[in-house]
């Protein structure tokens, strides 16, 4: 991705925006006079990281389809426009393979997965009367490449990184731009219960301030559909997904996928 900033004065919601990563990007955004707005769980702590920060918040459950969109025209009416969405929310699995969790499973797809749905599906008309925009979904390394201690977590993200590339085209000819960020494991408060494996090991992480770049970077300069691997020591570089064998004719030559399902590509 090359590098550009956003224009002052353009506004910025990020759900999940009390954590690491959120806060991270508020303090870029804030110093690029991004009007930052943080939508998250209410709470005195989360409250007061915005406060802090000098930046909106919003009390959002990114679970909750209609909150969603209310928060999105609580930001319009506020500052009369909404550039980026970055849908950032997230938790993780708690580890446990013995059998499924129902309710902890549910409850991370909720979040991680549905979360990016409803937010979307929120901010599409705003950053249409916007004149377009940019939608940054926090995906993870793990919709990629899935851990076998989080099912939930890895289909949820992959989950995502799947709706990002299935509505790219369709935003896309509306003027928006979706992508998605997969990072590996970084220095926020979701990785505390693995903290003493990665020292053990010696592994590298990345701080939230790596992981804040790439999502800025990718509101102003991310191709349509593209999910970002951030490594430590690699930076962000975009993931080449390998394509499928196509069907064959009977005369045994590729087929073609007929236009209605192919959205406006
Ligand atoms: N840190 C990592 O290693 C890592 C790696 C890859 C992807 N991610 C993803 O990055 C995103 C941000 O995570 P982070 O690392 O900053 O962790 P974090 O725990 O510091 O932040 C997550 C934030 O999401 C909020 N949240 C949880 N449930 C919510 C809900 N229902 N509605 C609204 N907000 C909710 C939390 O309150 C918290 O502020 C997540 O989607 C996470 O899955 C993290």
């Amino acid at each position: 991705m090359s590098e550009h900033t956003p224009r002052p004065g353009s506004v910025a919601l990020v759900t999940g925006g009390s954590g690491g990563f959120g806060r991270a990007l508020a303090a870029r955004l804030r110093d690029a006079d991004v009007r930052v707005v943080l939508a998250d769980l209410d709470s005195p702590r989360n409250r007061a990281v915005a406060e802090e920060l000098g930046v909106g918040f919003a009390v959002l459950d990114v679970t909750d389809h209609a909150a969603n969109q209310a928060v999105v025209a609580a930001v319009e009416a506020e500052h009369g426009r909404l550039d980026a969405a970055f849908l950032n929310a997230g938790i993780a699995g708690s580890g446990t393979t013995d059998a499924l969790d129902v309710e902890e499973y549910l409850r991370v797809v909720a979040i991680d997965l549905h979360g990016v749905v409803y937010g979307t599906d929120a901010a599409r008309p705003a950053l249409r009367r916007a004149g377009g925009g940019s939608v940054v979904v926090t995906a993870s390394l793990a919709g990629l490449s899935p851990m076998p201690t989080d099912q939930a977590y890895s289909v949820a993200k992959a989950g995502a990184v799947a709706f990002v590339r299935s509505i790219a085209p369709v935003l896309h000819a509306e003027g928006i731009t979706i992508s998605a960020i997969c990072p590996g494991f970084a220095d926020t408060a979701i990785i505390d219960p693995l903290r003493e494996h990665f020292a053990a090991a010696d592994f590298p992480v990345l701080t939230a301030d790596e992981v804040a770049a790439a999502m800025a970077q990718a509101w102003t300069s991310a191709d349509p559909g593209a999910a970002y691997v951030v490594q430590p020591g690699v930076g962000a570089v975009p993931y080449r997904f390998k394509g499928v064998p196509a069907a064959k004719t009977t005369a045994g030559e590729s087929a073609r996928i007929p236009t209605q399902l192919m959205g406006p590509l």
